[in-house]
C-alpha cells in the first residue's frame, strides 16, 4: 500500500490509475478504523480494480465543543489493517494540506444541512461536504463508498453530488453491528464499559420501532412515541432525537407509506452516539 501525505502526488497518483483504465474505488474515513470502515473497504475491492482510502480527522466538521482534540488516531494500527485487506492508495493529508492559509470555499447544501444532526452539531455538515467535495476533486473516484450509519451524511452527500454534477457513484453499506446490536462507532472507544451497555439503549429503541412496524403501525407520532420510551428507560442515556424521516429530504413523515428511516441520536455521557433502521416491508 502506498501512503500519500499531499495532495499533488494523490492527484498524480490516481490519475496514473485512471490512464492504464482502472476503475477507482474510493473510501473516505477519519481513521481509528473498525470493521464498519473495513466493509467500506470489502465493497470497494469487490467492485473497483483499485481502492484508494483517506484518513483525515477534518476539523471543519467538528463543533467548537466537540471532540476534536481527543478523537483517537491510531495510525500504524489502521495501516496494518489496510494493507491486510490489500487496499492500494492511502491518503494522509495533514490539515495545512487540506486547508492552506488563506483558503475561503466552502459547499454548503442548503436546507438539508440543518436537518437532523446538523439541527444539533451547526456547521457540520458544511465541513462534511466542504472536505467530501475537495477529495472527490483530488481522487475523481468511479465510486465512493459510504455507510448508512450517518443517514443524514450520506443525504447531503447525494445532494450535493447531484447539485454539482459530480461524476462518482455513491455506494451506500449497511450499518455494521456489535454482535450484541451496538453500531460500531470510533466514538465508541470513549465509553467506560457502563456506558457501553446503557448504549446499547438507541438499538434497542430501534428494534422496538420496527417490531412495532411489522406488527402493522404505520403512524409515525406512534412509533416515535414507542422509541422514546424505551430511551426514556435507560437514565445513562439523554436523547437528542429520536425521528422517522424520508431517507432522501430528512423531513418527518406522518404515516409510512414507502420506505422510511427511524433515526435517534442519544448522548451517553458525553459522547454522543448515533443509529438507523429502515422500516420497509
Ligand atoms: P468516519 O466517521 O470515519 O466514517 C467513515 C465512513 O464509515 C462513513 O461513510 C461512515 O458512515 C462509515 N461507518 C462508520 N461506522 C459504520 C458502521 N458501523 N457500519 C457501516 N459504516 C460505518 O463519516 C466520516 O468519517 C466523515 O464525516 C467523512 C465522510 C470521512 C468526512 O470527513
Amino acid at each position: 500500500m502506498k501512503q500519500v501525505p499531499t495532495v499533488a502526488e494523490m492527484k498524480a497518483a490516481c490519475r496514473q490509475m485512471q490512464r492504464i483504465g482502472k476503475t477507482l474505488g474510493f473510501v473516505p474515513t477519519m481513521g481509528a478504523l473498525h470493521e464498519g470502515h473495513l466493509s467500506l473497504v470489502r465493497a470497494s475491492k469487490a467492485r473497483c480494480d483499485v481502492t484508494t482510502i483517506s484518513i483525515f480527522v477534518n476539523p471543519l466538521q467538528f463543533g467548537p465543543s466537540e471532540d476534536l482534540a481527543k478523537y483517537p488516531r491510531p495510525l500504524e494500527r489502521d495501516v496494518r489493517l489496510l494493507e491486510e485487506l490489500g487496499v492500494d492508495l492511502l491518503f494522509v493529508p495533514c490539515v495545512e494540506e487540506m486547508y492552506p492559509p488563506g483558503a475561503k470555499t466552502c459547499v454548503v447544501v442548503d436546507e438539508l444541512s440543518e436537518k437532523l444532526d446538523g439541527a444539533s452539531r451547526p456547521g457540520h455538515f458544511r465541513g462534511v461536504a466542504t472536505v467530501v467535495a475537495k477529495l472527490f476533486a483530488i481522487v475523481r473516484p468511479d465510486f465512493a463508498f459510504f455507510g448508512q450509519k450517518d443517514a443524514a451524511q450520506v443525504a447531503v452527500l447525494r445532494k450535493m453530488t447531484n447539485d454539482l454534477n459530480l461524476d462518482v457513484e455513491l455506494v451506500v453499506c449497511p450499518i455494521v453491528r456489535e454482535p450484541d446490536g451496538l453500531a460500531m462507532s470510533s466514538r465508541n472507544a470513549y465509553l467506560t464499559a457502563e456506558q457501553r451497555q446503557q448504549a446499547l439503549v438507541l438499538h434497542r429503541s430501534l428494534t422496538r420501532v420496527q417490531a412495532a412496524f411489522h406488527a402493522g403501525e404505520r403512524d409515525a407520532a406512534k412509533l416515535i412515541e414507542a422509541g422514546k420510551q424505551i430511551i426514556a428507560q435507560e437514565p445513562g442515556a439523554r436523547l437528542d432525537y429520536f425521528a422517522v424521516i424520508d431517507p432522501d429530504t430528512l423531513d418527518p413523515v406522518a404515516g409510512i407509506t414507502r420506505p422510511t428511516l427511524a433515526a435517534v441520536a442519544a448522548y451517553v455521557g458525553t459522547t454522543r452516539l448515533i443509529d438507523n433502521i429502515l422500516l420497509a416491508k
